[in-house]
Formats: structure tokens, sequence, C-alpha cells
């Protein structure tokens, strides 16, 4: 199974290296071969979580599902991803699997999608791949009343670009279905969603991992991503004006200050306007190196009293209401 960028984490802890494990994968009744770990303190000493061969009960579940990150050593990944496996087969086989664990399935699926696609932005073959994946997502969405709380509670707590992509078309579906978009509008909306950054591909990786903010040079030519994913998705044949309109205006501000092409008010579109307010809460909600996570709550109370000129707030009030609803707040 291929090694993907959200359990790329590595950390070493007294030359003894430790590798995230996703544990919204872990339910009841489930056996794992080896340790896991999870953090005591802020400066993340591990400890022992669970033992393996320790089968996870209610009680186990509980803490899991309070815990931010576990772990499990590096020698034993061929093992967790012998339970990974193990687990994808089972979702594909069982209609009536716990909606956490089809969930976290569909998240890692698209996590490795999404790593071929910024590894290759301009293979044609991305936008059969991308359909995939919000096909997925929407039907999830569709087939159980609780999907969306579980799609939302999985998305990653740390900001990586592709994750950041699948979390951004995550709450942009969600709110697509809590504004009862169509069927057909809710996967534009997905893959405008899932592509909306595919041009930081192209901007230098000095300038997209760079801890800290940016220079005003950096800063001009990161501007320039929302033009170049719109370049690559022209280029791999998206030919919807919705679609592209998204990805290119998703840093448009209401009051014209945003990029790339400065427009305001009406003339950025409601895909645009959607997948601005997504993308501004995953990334006050995703912790960086440089800044910790903020909760939804407060992110969105950021949101609401500090970008009414950029944001559109009957969106933001419309994302507040479905969390609301979802017992998500
Ligand atoms: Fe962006």
């Amino acid at each position: 199974m291929k090694q993907i960028r959200i359990d790329k984490r590595i950390y070493v802890k007294e030359s003894v290296e430790f590798v995230r494990i996703e544990k919204w994968l872990l339910d009841v009744g489930d056996v794992l071969s080896c340790d896991i770990y999870c953090d005591i303190d802020p400066e993340e000493t591990k400890e022992l979580f669970l033992p393996r061969e320790h089968p996870v009960d209610p009680q186990i579940k509980m803490r899991i599902d309070e815990t931010e990150y576990l772990y499990i050593l590096q020698e034993d990944l061929s093992t967790y991803y012998h339970f990974v496996d193990t687990i994808i087969q089972a979702v594909a086989r069982d209609e009536h699997i716990a909606i956490t664990k089809k969930a976290a399935v569909i998240y890692r699926q698209a996590s490795e999608i999404l790593d071929e696609m910024f590894d290759n932005p301009e293979a044609l073959e991305n936008v059969p791949k991308s359909k995939k994946v919000v096909n997925k997502f929407v039907d999830t969405i569709f087939s159980d009343s609780h999907a969306i709380e579980s799609l939302i509670k999985i998305t990653a707590y740390d900001y990586y670009t592709h994750t950041h992509s699948i979390n951004v078309c995550v709450y942009a579906l969600s709110l697509g279905t809590y504004l009862k978009l169509s069927t057909g509008a809710l996967e534009e909306l997905g893959m405008s969603a899932l592509l909306h950054d595919l041009g930081k591909s192209k901007v230098n990786t000095a300038i997209t991992n760079k801890n800290g903010s940016l220079t005003h040079d950096e800063f001009e030519q990161m501007k320039q991503h929302p033009v170049y994913g719109y370049q690559i998705a022209l280029k791999i044949g998206i030919s919807d004006t919705r679609i592209l309109d998204g990805i290119r205006h998703h840093h448009e501000k209401l009051d014209g200050s945003g990029y790339p092409d400065a427009i305001s008010g009406k003339k950025i579109t409601l895909f645009a306007r959607i997948i601005g307010v997504c993308d501004v809460f995953d990334a006050l909600s995703t912790k960086r190196s440089y800044k910790d996570r903020l909760k939804s709550y407060d992110s969105l109370k950021l949101m609401k009293e500090t970008m009414a000129e950029h944001l559109d707030i009957t969106i933001v009030d419309a994302f507040i209401r479905m969390q609301r609803h979802d017992q998500l707040l």
C-alpha cells in the first residue's frame, strides 16, 4: 500500500521513530497487531495508548475520539497498512459498516488521489480521478444522514495543500447540500473545490511550504496560483465555467481587494464565494508549524466579526447553521 502524505509525518523521540495513524479508521471490535501511542505533553512525548492485540472496546473508542493524534512505531508500518487494507475491503463489501469508518476510508482514498494529482497536475486522468472522489463524497452524503458530521470530524487537523483541498471539498459539498443545490451543481462545486489550489503545484515549494509570513515578492508569486490552477484546469479538459470560475476566483473579495482579477460583489460567482468561505475556515481551523488551530466556533466567529467586507456573510451564516444542525458547534 502506498504511503500517503497524511501518515508520512514522522516524529523522532529519543531516536525512536513514530508515524501518525488515521484514528478514525479504528472502531469498536478492531484489533491491531502493533502498539498504539499518544502524546502526553505539548513536547509530544509519547506513551503507550493501546497495546498490540488489545481489542478496541467502547471506552477505548471514546478515548480515541477525544485524543488528537495517535501513532505507531515506524517499524510497524507494514502491519498498520495490512490493517488499513482489511478495513478498505470490509467497507467495499459491507454497506452497513459504521459511517465514521466509511468516511475515513473515503478520505484516505481521496488523499492518495490528491497526492498523485499534485505530483502530476497536468495529467488528463486527473479529471476522471477527481470526479470519482467527488461522486464518492456526494453518494456518501446522500446515503447516510450522519455522513456530513462524520466527514467534517475526520477532516485533517494539520494544513497540507492536498488535505486542505479535500477539506475544502468536504465543507463545500456539505454546505451545498445544506443549501439544497441540485446533484449536478453539487458535483461541479465539489470538482471546483477539490481543484481550487492545484495551481500551487506551479509555485515554488520554498514559498508554498514556508513557515511564516511571505515577503512581498513571495506573496506576488503566490497570488498567481488561482490563474495557474485555472490554466491547468483548461489544459486537462475542464470547460464548465462554474468550475473554472470557482478555481480562478476563490481569493477574490467582495470589496474588490482580492486577487487575481480584483473583481467585486456579485461578479464573484456563487461557487467562488462558497469555496472562499470554506478555504478561510479550513486555513483558520488547521494547525501550521507557526500557528495553532482555532476551534470551529472561534474560526467562524472571527470570520463573521472581521471579514464582512471580504466574505459573503450569508454563506458564513449558512455554514454556522449547518454545523449547528449537525451538532458540530
Ligand atoms: Fe488558494
